[in-house]
């Protein structure tokens, strides 16, 4: 039986992604820090005959990546699918940024999606259908003020997204960039009070295109998808 991995999957996106892998039959393994919505969530996926290993993990410790895919092994024994969907968002100017917020989020957003994708790599090469999907967003490629920490992970991430794609490639394992505008999350709603709720897009949407990209069969390959909100402006 095919695994995936997702971080942070104890609401909003990764929430919703593990529900549609699991959907698809996939053994679901999912990560965060809030036990009690994991344990919730694995009886929802387990309720629909699918097996769910819950996995305990603070992405800023640096033996988190490892024992993740570790545990990983030792319960389903293969990994097909790495799901680098754990975030840290902050608002702030930089000059309200201290070193601590700057590393708590880097380390979530780029430094784990590295080692966790490191780690896992072995593994993926002996899947016959290897995926890694990197959660990214519209601030991985365009700056917006007052999000300088977060967009700069974001942008580490795209980068690193290159070169993995580049140096995974003969390995036959696939990497997918999604690159999301404003979803109806919690993290939003906190981030951006500002933004109507009812424009946002919808964490399935995003599950929805995971779905797509583990499922599609063919000779093109997709590095990137960005999904923007219906009120921003086309190829902006
Ligand atoms: N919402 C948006 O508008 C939007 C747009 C573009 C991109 N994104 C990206 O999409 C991804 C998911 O975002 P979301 O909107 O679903 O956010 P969310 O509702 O805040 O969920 C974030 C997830 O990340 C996990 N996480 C955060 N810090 C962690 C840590 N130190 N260790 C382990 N897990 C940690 C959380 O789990 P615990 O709390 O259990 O630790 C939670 O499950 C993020 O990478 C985000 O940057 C979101």
């Amino acid at each position: 039986m095919k695994t995936a991995i997702i971080t942070g999957a104890s609401r909003g996106i990764g929430k919703a992604i593990a529900l549609k892998l699991a959907e698809l039959s996939y053994n679901i393994v999912i990560t965060g820090r809030n036990k009690n919505r994991l344990t919730d969530l694995k009886k929802e996926i387990e309720a629909t005959g699918n097996q769910c290993l819950t996995i305990i993990a603070d992405l800023q410790k640096d033996d988190a990546p490892e024992m993740i895919i570790n545990k990983t092994i030792e319960h389903f024994g293969q990994i097909d699918v790495l799901v680098n969907n754990a975030g840290l968002a902050h608002s702030a100017k930089i000059s309200e940024t201290d070193t601590e917020v700057w590393d708590s989020i880097f380390k979530v957003n780029a430094k784990a999606p590295f080692f966790l994708s490191k780690a896992a790599i072995p593994h993926l090469k002996k899947s016959d259908n290897p995926v890694i999907i990197n959660i990214g967003s519209v601030v991985g490629f365009k700056g917006y003020a007052g999000q300088a920490a977060y967009s700069s992970s974001k942008h580490a991430l795209a980068g690193f997204t290159k070169v993995l794609a580049k140096e995974v490639q003969n390995d036959g394992i696939k990497v997918h960039l999604i690159s999301p505008g404003g979803v109806n999350t919690e993290m939003v709603r906190e981030m951006r009070p500002d933004i109507d709720t009812g424009e946002l897009i919808l964490p399935e949407e995003i599950a929805e295109t995971v779905e797509f990209l583990v499922t599609r069969k063919g000779k093109g390959i997709i590095d990137h998808i960005y999904i923007r909100r219906q009120s921003g402006l086309p190829f902006d």
